[in-house]
């Protein structure tokens, strides 16, 4: 499948961009990166350093416009990758995001899928820069919203709408297919930190390693255990059909401009497929993903000399 995504690389954003590159079936042909976690600017070099670490920067990465608002440092770290330093990736692509976004889905016609793992900001400029793109876009998955539970930037709304709410007000309301994987969900799929030991064989995943401890930290806050939720991975998974939605209503969303808070609504107008569970959980199967893509085996003490995977 053809994929283009939209993220603010930040440390979750990179664990789902692991999980692209780890798919033989997956064609991820562009990436445009967004306000969120960490500027635009910074989350595009966070993402032209992971593809150089995986050998993949022809990949071409575009900056999102408009404003940062410095709300997720505690979760991220400073430079939005836990203070990890990455290679330079080069030079971005010169589009913005929403220009990369239109162009694909043009050269692509009915074949694109999109993933947003960020702010909908920029999928909200291209669909104002191109009406049609509800019918050139196969599916679109965004990682977002709190919709039967507790919100985690205030009470009501979840990060990524929060920070744009009219942005994904426009996208649930534009008539193409989205499945949106909200906190409903995310928060149950994580990993611990027997996982984390386990991840490593590629510099990739090396990389992805030594990010985690910071966002082990914040999580450890929120969680009983030290463990992580899995947010931008899961929302890769769902969009690549790794793994199957169980509970996943079709509903009115709307969105309130106030607080972020995703609502469920009444009347006419597009639905949502909104992923509240899974069949399975998903955890295991994305850090599998990750380690078999490295062709690291369980049996093999990876090369710092972490436990062997798997043990
Ligand atoms: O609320 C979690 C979401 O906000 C994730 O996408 C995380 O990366 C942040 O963008
Ligand atoms: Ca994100």
């Amino acid at each position: 499948m053809l994929l283009y995504l939209d993220c603010d690389t930040g440390i979750d954003d990179a664990l789902a961009i692991g999980l692209l590159l780890a798919h033989d079936d997956v064609r991820l042909i562009g990436i445009g990166t967004v306000n969120g976690n960490t500027s635009a600017v910074q989350a595009a070099a966070n993402t032209a350093g992971l593809l150089a670490l995986a050998g993949r920067s022809r990949i071409p990465v575009a900056v999102g416009v408009g404003e940062h608002r410095d709300e997720a440092r505690h979760v991220h770290g400073d430079n939005g990758v836990g203070g990890v330093v990455l290679p330079d990736g080069g030079p971005h692509d010169p589009r913005t995001a929403a220009g990369l976004l239109v162009d694909l889905a043009r050269e692509h016609a009915g074949a694109l899928h999109v993933l947003a793992t960020g702010p909908c900001t920029n999928l909200a400029a291209a669909l104002r820069a191109e009406p049609r793109l509800p019918d050139l876009v196969v599916t679109v998955t965004v990682m977002g919203g709190a919709v039967r539970v507790r919100g985690n930037i205030n009470p009501y709304a979840e990060f990524n709408v929060a920070i744009d709410p009219a942005a994904a007000a426009a996208v649930f309301a534009a008539g193409w297919a989205v499945t949106l994987v909200p906190l409903d969900v995310t928060l149950e799929h994580r990993w611990t930190t027997g996982d984390w030991q386990r991840l490593g064989g590629s510099p990739l995943n090396d990389a992805l390693h030594e990010m985690l401890p910071v966002y082990f930290d914040a999580y450890e806050a929120r969680f009983e255990e030290r463990e992580i939720a899995l947010h931008d991975p899961l929302a890769a998974a769902i969009a690549v059909g790794d793994v199957t939605p169980a509970d996943a209503p079709l509903l009115k969303l709307g969105v309130d401009p106030a607080t972020g808070q995703v609502l469920e609504e009444t009347g006419e107008g597009p639905r949502v497929r909104v992923v509240l569970s899974l069949t399975a959980p998903a955890g295991p199967l994305m850090l599998d993903r990750l380690l078999r893509a490295a062709g690291a085996s369980p049996q093999v003490a990876s090369p710092e000399g972490r436990r062997p995977a798997g043990s």
